[in-house]
């Protein structure tokens, strides 16, 4: 294969070096573009075609359905991993030793105090807002109890401020949720798993001693592993954007929260349950919805269904169907909301609208169904989603950051109007 790519504009030729990556993908490497050509850019909106960075974090291949983790497929993760491997693996690139795990473990539990005052600004919100806005706030605030940005020149200071995150954005999660039910705050059990913990934080009441349940505990490390990163995706691109105007970690992740928060990214875990409520209370009718879908009048989107990558399964959409069969099965519950998504997808699967634009279940079509069958309130999806991707979210700020990458800063080609003089207010 070449190793340049040649543009003609003009008649005058620019050659680009070409770029290939470790699984073969090739990149045309425009650095010198706007340089050579004296001013020309490329335009490419929602960035359908623009690679924003090399990154050694994770792989995706759309059209195959693949996705692994520092080389190691999803499928091996979520089914022999657990999240704070996975979490490990994420950030400093290799699965830990016993005593890396053990050691990484007790350094979040240390840090997983958060600080009495956070309970006032969270006292503040009203008990509607919605847990997704308050923990993109308490997170964001959690850099006036904590230095505000971080010296990445020093492993330590690193190392320091992303077991401060992981060991607060769990407190924080759940005490969104309890706020909002009117419960007081919890501070979980530093004897317990990760994962565990996080269960206990958020369903733990003041008159009953807690049990873990061993189904919701599995349940939820799939799914948080499920969700750990998924490359560049909108949440993770703005938390990378952020963090290159040297901003600190939790403020770029505060941002990667907000930008989460959109139906058409993690908030359409909330969407797919609201939507296949919405079909049961209309009698189950899938055949309507599937035709508001298609109309082109109609702004309702199949939730739940498309991905800007996969034109293929979404591989991490297989695992959590047959985990979403697993858990009910083992909780024994029948949910007539189950059966309609199933429905939904055999019907989508087989409909030539769907099939023409490869559009396939992605990871939040059954994560719902399982959330659900949880007693996790569906406000509360995608703030789940949101400590599932925190990993994901600091591995690639800290890869940012250590790449020394430069300010994400876009071009745009104007079109607006060209000058004019300015017109005083009595004359327009
Ligand atoms: N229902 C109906 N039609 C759809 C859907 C859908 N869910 N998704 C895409 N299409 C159609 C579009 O209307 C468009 O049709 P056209 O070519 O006739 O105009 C075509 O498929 C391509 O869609 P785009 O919006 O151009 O695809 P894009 O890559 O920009 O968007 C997205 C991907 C945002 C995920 C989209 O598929 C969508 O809105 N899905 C529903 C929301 C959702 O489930 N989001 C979660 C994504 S996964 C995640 O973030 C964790």
């Amino acid at each position: 294969m070449a190793n340049t790519a040649t543009i003609e504009i003009g008649g005058k030729k620019y050659e680009f070096p070409l770029v290939e990556g470790t699984e073969k993908e090739v990149a045309i490497d425009i650095k010198s573009l706007r340089a050579a050509t004296n001013g020309i850019i490329t335009l490419d909106s929602g960035y359908k075609n623009t690679g924003s960075c090399e990154s050694a974090i994770t792989f995706l291949d759309g059209e195959k359905g693949i996705l692994r983790y520092r080389g190691y497929s999803i499928e091996e993760l979520a089914e022999k991993a657990d999240f704070l491997e996975v979490a490990y693996l994420l950030i400093f690139g290799e699965l830990p030793t016993k005593d890396e795990l053990e050691k990484f473990h007790n350094d979040i539990k240390k840090n997983s105090i958060v600080d009495e005052d956070v309970h006032k600004i969270l006292n503040a919100f009203p008990k509607a807002a919605h847990p997704m806005g308050v923990l993109s706030s308490l997170t964001s605030a959690l850099t006036a109890f904590n230095p505000s940005s971080v010296n990445v020149e020093s492993e330590e200071d690193m190392y320091n401020a992303i077991v401060k995150i992981l060991g607060k954005m769990p407190v924080l999660v759940a005490w969104t949720m309890r706020k909002k039910q009117g419960l007081p705050l919890d501070y979980g059990d530093d004897s317990l798993g990760y994962v565990e913990n996080i269960l206990k934080m958020m369903f733990s009441k003041p008159n009953h001693k807690y049990e873990n349940n061993k189904i919701y505990v599995d349940a939820l490390d799939k799914l948080l592993i499920l969700h750990a990163d998924h490359e560049q995706n909108c949440s993770t691109s703005t938390v990378r954007i952020t963090g290159s105007s040297h901003a600190g970690l939790f403020v770029s992740l505060a941002a990667g929260i907000s930008a989460l928060w959109g139906p058409l990214h993690g908030g359409a875990n909330q969407a797919v349950l609201e939507m296949l409520e919405a079909i049961k209370a209309d009698g189950g009718d899938t055949a309507k919805y599937m035709a508001k879908a298609k109309d082109k009048n109609d702004p309702f989107r199949l939730m739940g269904f498309g991905h800007r990558v996969y034109k293929n399964f979404d591989p991490r959409a297989r695992i959590i169907k047959k985990a979403a069969d697993e858990v009910l099965e083992a909780l024994g519950i029948e949910d007539p909301i189950l059966e309609i998504a199933k429905g939904l997808e055999k019907e989508a699967l087989e409909d030539p609208y769907f099939v023409e634009r490869k559009l396939y279940p992605n990871v939040d079509f059954y994560s719902g169904v399982i959330y659900r069958a949880m007693n996790i309130p569906q406000e509360m999806f995608t703030v789940m989603f949101a400590i599932g991707r925190l990993p994901g979210w600091i591995a690639q700020w800290r890869e940012m950051r250590l790449r020394k990458e430069p300010i994400g800063r876009p071009r745009q080609l104007y079109i607006g109007e060209t000058e004019r003089s300015f017109v005083p207010i009595e004359k327009r």
